[in-house]
């Protein structure tokens, strides 16, 4: 399976922390943020990486990063976002790298106390379609929200303003390759981006989503609160724990 880290966008929330430097870019507690979705595929045994980056400083990740030998990795492939047209955009100029094979997709600004080495596993087993990792939050509105009955997802609704449960969709993702295709029939939101959510529901469409619920924290880190959130709870417990467990 084939990871991918998405580190594209412009981190406007986070202005003027973002002025002169990309959001994943920025330090989470003793690093800086990249690191730690780098070490979630690691440590689910994903060795082969694709960065996405974008914007005015996308040269700093080869300077930081290099072929990835801090993570015990031989390269690094890299690839370039030109604005900020999405999730789902961002994701198909992985495209190429994929090969056809299955992928593991995580958002830059994503870190989690324990690991998805059983999801990763779960999913390495499952024949096609996709999987989601859902995480209990006190604050729906501001995610992906999933509902469920019993063990499938019914939908997924992009920061609804009512969310029908307490389930975020976080940002990890497991595909086949016919993720393309469906990226590929997507139009732009309200927002005006590619939503990694319609894509998500194409999946659900086509009966082929599954789930695993994440264990440990999980935050993201792209406004000023979450990333003091992502500090405090790295400080506090440490961050890609391999001694969690966690069920597929
Ligand atoms: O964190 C999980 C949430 O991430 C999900 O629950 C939502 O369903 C999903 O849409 C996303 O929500 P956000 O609105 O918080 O995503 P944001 O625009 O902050 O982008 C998150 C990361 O995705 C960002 O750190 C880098 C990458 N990205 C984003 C955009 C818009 C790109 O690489 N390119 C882009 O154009």
């Amino acid at each position: 399976m084939k990871g991918v880290v998405l580190a594209g966008g412009l981190g406007t929330r986070l202005d003027p922390l973002t002025r002169i430097t990309n959001k994943h870019l920025l330090p989470i507690y003793d690093k800086p943020m990249i690191y730690y979705p780098i070490k979630t595929l690691v440590n689910a045994g994903i060795t082969d990486i694709l960065i996405v980056t974008g914007g005015q400083n996308a040269g700093d990740f080869l300077r930081l990063l290099g072929n990835g030998k801090e993570f015990g990795l031989k390269h690094i492939n890299y690839t370039y976002q030109e604005g900020e047209g999405g999730i789902a955009e961002a994701l198909d100029l992985a495209e190429h790298f994929v090969e056809g094979e299955k992928l593991c997709v995580i958002l830059g600004d994503n870190i989690i106390e324990g690991n998805i080495i059983a999801a990763a596993n779960a999913f390495r087993e499952q024949p096609r379609g996709a999987r989601v990792l859902l995480k209990a939050v006190p604050d729906a509105e501001r995610f992906g929200v999933a509902e469920l009955s019993d063990d499938r997802i019914l939908g997924i609704e992009e920061k609804p303003k009512n969310p029908k449960s307490n389930y975020a969709v976080t940002g990890i993702y497991m595909y086949d390759p016919t993720v393309f295709e469906k990226i590929h029939t997507l139009e732009p939101s309200a927002r005006g981006e590619l939503e990694i959510t319609d894509v998500n529901n194409l999946f659900i469409a086509e009966g082929t989503l599954t789930f695993s619920i994440l264990e440990g924290w999980w935050t993201d880190a792209g406004t000023v609160d979450s990333l003091r959130r992502a500090t405090n709870l790295v400080a506090k417990t440490g961050a890609n724990r391999t001694d969690l467990q966690s069920a597929g």
